[in-house]
Parts: structure tokens; C-alpha cells; sequence
């Protein structure tokens, strides 16, 4: 008998330090140590408000540094000092003076490849001989100067005057930290149909929620209806309305996640409908959507048979860029750093030679659904 007692006691004791010890793990793995702070971002009372830990923004003010601007160059003061005047095969960048020019490639270097020297070069160019066109990294990179052009001018409405350069996307690497492409499920379940699409997984893209992890296809490359929100009562048992609500949840998971923010930074929870009560930066990201799509198809897509296969998905499209892709986990990259007033060399507008090769005028952006008032930026 008396060692039943000691034994039950010994089961007990040892039930609780288990619990205790399952306990403190829960507590210690699912809660964030604090300080944990809000800041109100909405009018009074609307509880719109962007939770953040000054540690964890401390850690990422420090990774999110822009890199010092190299000293600037004079802009051409002749035509005979243009770089077309010297170099063969510069349709891009050839109204530049000799010293932008030499200056923008030093800057795309230390960009992608930095740390290499003047080894750097090679990723883009034939040693020896700058005017070949035999390495494919140069054509890419002569379509990406394009598309930042068109980025900083088309799309100010997203990026505003504080604009991108290469650094904003690639930070030191040739291939994005964040680029998406398409993924074998969604080709064989048939897309937003398919009820299994990557879904059921927890995904990076999507704050690792079990949504559909590839939200990108249907919203950043092809124009998918977005909003999903019928005001009207729905006939019961309408799966395809909850699925696409799943599909446009995973993107706005990705958006928030991206920018490190909450939905209240763009809506009032109220409605998340009603463009009256929701914030400017809503706005800002209804372009930023558009402006995505505009790249990924006709400036990143289109360079599919430039690329290697193993630069390629696993379908073979493009890898892509997404919200990610610039903003890294913050709501302005690099914390808004003007990078591109740094550089007059990115902005391709006065050169008339590029004519043939110049990005096509703004796309016509969709006009604003009617009976949605918003409050348009200035620009
Ligand atoms: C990220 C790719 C990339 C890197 C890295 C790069 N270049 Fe270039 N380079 C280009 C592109 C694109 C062109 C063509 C520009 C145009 O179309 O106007 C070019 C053209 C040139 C030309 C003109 C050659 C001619 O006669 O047509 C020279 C010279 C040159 N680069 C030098 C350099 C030097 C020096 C470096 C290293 C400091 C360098 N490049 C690094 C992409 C690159
Ligand atoms: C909006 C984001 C973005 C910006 C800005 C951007 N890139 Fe890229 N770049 C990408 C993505 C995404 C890829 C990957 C494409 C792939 O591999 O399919 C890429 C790939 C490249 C590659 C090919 C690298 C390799 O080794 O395969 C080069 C070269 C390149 N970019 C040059 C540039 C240059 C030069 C600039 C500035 C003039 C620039 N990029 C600006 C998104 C960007
Ligand atoms: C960075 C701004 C931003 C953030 C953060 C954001 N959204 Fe959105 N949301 C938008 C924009 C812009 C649209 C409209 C997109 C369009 O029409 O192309 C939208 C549309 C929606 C819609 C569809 C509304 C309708 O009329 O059918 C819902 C629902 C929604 N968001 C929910 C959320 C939720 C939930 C979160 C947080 C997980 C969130 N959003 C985070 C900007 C944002
Ligand atoms: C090509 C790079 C790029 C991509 C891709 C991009 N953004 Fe931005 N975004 C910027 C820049 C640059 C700014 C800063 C604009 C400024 O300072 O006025 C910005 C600003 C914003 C802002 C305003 C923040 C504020 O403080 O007012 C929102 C919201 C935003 N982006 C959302 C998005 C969303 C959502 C996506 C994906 C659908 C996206 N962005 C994709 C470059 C990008």
C-alpha cells in the first residue's frame, strides 16, 4: 500500500512539471516578448491602429541601410561626349556623357555583384570585349534599366518621387531575395477552381497561413477580380464565392506580410469594402497592383527565352517580382530612402535615340470603379 502512495505521488509530481514545462513552451514560443506597441493610424475611436515591437524594428532599420551614392558625374556637354559617340551597341543608355555611363555600370555592379571589382563586370560582359552581346545577363539587365525607367515614371502614383533603382529589388544579390513564379499544382488543378491548390501548407508568401500559397498568377500577372465582397445576399451554397474569397484573403495576407503591417493600415475593419473609410495607402497599393502586373508581364515575362532553364520556375515562366520583392517586410523599402534622385543616369526620358527601344507610353491605368469615392494621390 505505502508504495502505491509513493508511486501515485511520484506521478503527480511528475504530471505537473510535465504541464509546467508544456506551459512555459506555449508561452515562450507563441507569444512575442515584449514591449508591444500600437500606433493609432485611423480617426478616434476606430481602433485603426499598426501594432509593431521597437525591437524587432530596430533589428530591421538596421538591415534595411541603402548603400552611399558613388560621387556624381556631369551630364554630357556635347554630343561628342555622349557614350554613342565612343561605344558600339548602347541603343539603352547611350545619351549618357562617357563619365554616367562608366558610373551607372560601376552602380549596377556593386548592386547585383558587389565586393568582385572589376570581375564584376563579367557577369554582364564578354572579358575584353564590352560591345559583345553574348551573355545573357546583359540583355536582362539592358530590359530591367527599361523597366525602372518605367517604374519612375509611369507608376509615380505607386513609387511617388522617392522612386527604385536596381539596389530596391536586388540588394546585393543577381536573382531577388523574393521573386514568385508559377507552381506545378495550379497548372494541374485548374487554378482559382482547383479546391487544393499548394493549399493546406503553411506558405511564406502568405504569412504562413494554409491559404493558397500562389495568389500571384490570378492578381499580380493576370487581372483577376479582386474584390470579392457581394453586398447582395448570396444563394446558399455558393463554393465559388468562398473559394475566391480564400484567393483574395492569401493576397492580402502576402500584402500585410510583406509591408509588416496590419489590415488596418489599409482598411477599416468596419468594411473592408468601402474605399470612404479606408486609408491613402489602400490606394497606393490598388496602383501598386497594377504596376506589378504592368512589369511582371511586359518587362520580366518577356525575357523568358533569354534565360538559362535553371533561372526559369518549375514550369518554366519567369521567376517574378510580388509586393515582397521591393518592400522587404517594410511599408516604405529601405525606409524611404530617395535613391533614385541619386542616380539621373536611371531616368532615360531625354534621350531620343532610345526611341525604339523606349518602354511604351503609361499603360492606361482602369479608371477607379464608379460610385467608389477615393481620394486620389497628387500625382
Ligand atoms: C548588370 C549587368 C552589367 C554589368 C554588371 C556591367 N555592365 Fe556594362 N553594359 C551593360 C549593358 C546592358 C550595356 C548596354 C547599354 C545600352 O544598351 O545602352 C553595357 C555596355 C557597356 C559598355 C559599352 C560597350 C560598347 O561598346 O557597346 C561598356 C564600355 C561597359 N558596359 C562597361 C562596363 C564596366 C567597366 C563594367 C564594370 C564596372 C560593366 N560594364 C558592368 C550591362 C552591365
Ligand atoms: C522590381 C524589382 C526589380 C528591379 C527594380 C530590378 N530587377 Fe533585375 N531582376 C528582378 C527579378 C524578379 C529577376 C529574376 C528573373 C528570373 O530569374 O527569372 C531579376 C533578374 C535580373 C538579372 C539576371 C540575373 C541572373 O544572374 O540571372 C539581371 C542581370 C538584372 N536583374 C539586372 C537588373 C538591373 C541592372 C536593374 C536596374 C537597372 C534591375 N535588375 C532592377 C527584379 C528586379
Ligand atoms: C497595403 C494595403 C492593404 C492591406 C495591408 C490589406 N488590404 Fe485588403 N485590399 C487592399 C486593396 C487595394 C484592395 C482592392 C484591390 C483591387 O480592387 O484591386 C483590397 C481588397 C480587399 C477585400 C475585398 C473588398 C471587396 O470590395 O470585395 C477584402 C475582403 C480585403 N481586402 C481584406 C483584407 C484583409 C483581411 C487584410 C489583412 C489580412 C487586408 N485586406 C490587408 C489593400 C490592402
Ligand atoms: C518596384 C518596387 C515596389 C513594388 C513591387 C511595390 N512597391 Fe509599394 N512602394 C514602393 C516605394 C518606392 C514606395 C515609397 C513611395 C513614397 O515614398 O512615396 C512604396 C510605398 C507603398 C505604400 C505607401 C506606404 C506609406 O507609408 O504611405 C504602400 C501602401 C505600398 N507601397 C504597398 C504595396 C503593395 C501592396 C505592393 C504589392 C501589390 C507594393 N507596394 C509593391 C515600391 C514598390
Amino acid at each position: 500500500m505505502r508504495t502505491d502512495h509513493a508511486m501515485n505521488r511520484f506521478f503527480v509530481l511528475a504530471g505537473a512539471v510535465l504541464l509546467g514545462i508544456a506551459g512555459f513552451a506555449v508561452v515562450v514560443l507563441s507569444f512575442e516578448r515584449p514591449p508591444v506597441r500600437t500606433v493609432q493610424i485611423g480617426h478616434r475611436g476606430v481602433a485603426m491602429e499598426l501594432v509593431y515591437n521597437p525591437r524587432t524594428v530596430a533589428a530591421e532599420f538596421a538591415r534595411q541601410q541603402a548603400p552611399a551614392a558613388l560621387d556624381p558625374a556631369d551630364p554630357p556637354e556635347s554630343d561628342e561626349d555622349r557614350a554613342s559617340a565612343i561605344y558600339e551597341n548602347v541603343p539603352v543608355l547611350g545619351h549618357l556623357s562617357v563619365a554616367q555611363f562608366g558610373r551607372i555600370m560601376q552602380a549596377m555592379t556593386e548592386w547585383l555583384y558587389p565586393g568582385q571589382g572589376a570581375e564584376g563586370c563579367n557577369n554582364c560582359h564578354v572579358p575584353g570585349n564590352f560591345a559583345a552581346e553574348d551573355v545573357y545577363q546583359k540583355h536582362v539587365a539592358r530590359r530591367m534599366l527599361q523597366m525602372v525607367h518605367q517604374i519612375n515614371t509611369a507608376w509615380r502614383s505607386h513609387v511617388g518621387d522617392t522612386g527604385v533603382t536596381c539596389y530596391t529589388c536586388h540588394r546585393g544579390q543577381a536573382v531577388p531575395a523574393y521573386v514568385w513564379s508559377q507552381q506545378p499544382e495550379h497548372a494541374t488543378r485548374g487554378g482559382m477552381a482547383g479546391i487544393q491548390v499548394a493549399q493546406n501548407l503553411p506558405g511564406r508568401d502568405v504569412g504562413l497561413s494554409s491559404l493558397p500559397n500562389e495568389p500571384f498568377t490570378p492578381f499580380l500577372f493576370h487581372d483577376e477580380n479582386i474584390r470579392r465582397l457581394t453586398l447582395t445576399p448570396r444563394p446558399s451554397g455558393n463554393l465559388a464565392g468562398t473559394m475566391n474569397t480564400e484567393w483574395n484573403y492569401a493576397l492580402m495576407m502576402h500584402m500585410s506580410t510583406s509591408l509588416g503591417v496590419n489590415c488596418t493600415f489599409c482598411h477599416n475593419s468596419r468594411s473592408f469594402h468601402s474605399w470612404e473609410s479606408s486609408t491613402p495607402q489602400r490606394v497606393t497599393a490598388w496602383y501598386g497592383i497594377r504596376m506589378l502586373r504592368d512589369i511582371n508581364v511586359n518587362y520580366i515575362e518577356v525575357l523568358r527565352d533569354r534565360f538559362p532553364p535553371h533561372r526559369l520556375g518549375p514550369l518554366g515562366d519567369t521567376l517574378k517580382a510580388n509586393c515582397s520583392t521591393c518592400h522587404h517586410g517594410v511599408y516604405r523599402p529601405l525606409w524611404g530612402a530617395p535613391m533614385a534622385r541619386d542616380y539621373p543616369e536611371l531616368n532615360l526620358a531625354n534621350f531620343q535615340r532610345a526611341a525604339a527601344a523606349a518602354p511604351a507610353a503609361a499603360p492606361a491605368v482602369e479608371p477607379v470603379p464608379e460610385g467608389e469615392p477615393i481620394r486620389l494621390p497628387a500625382n
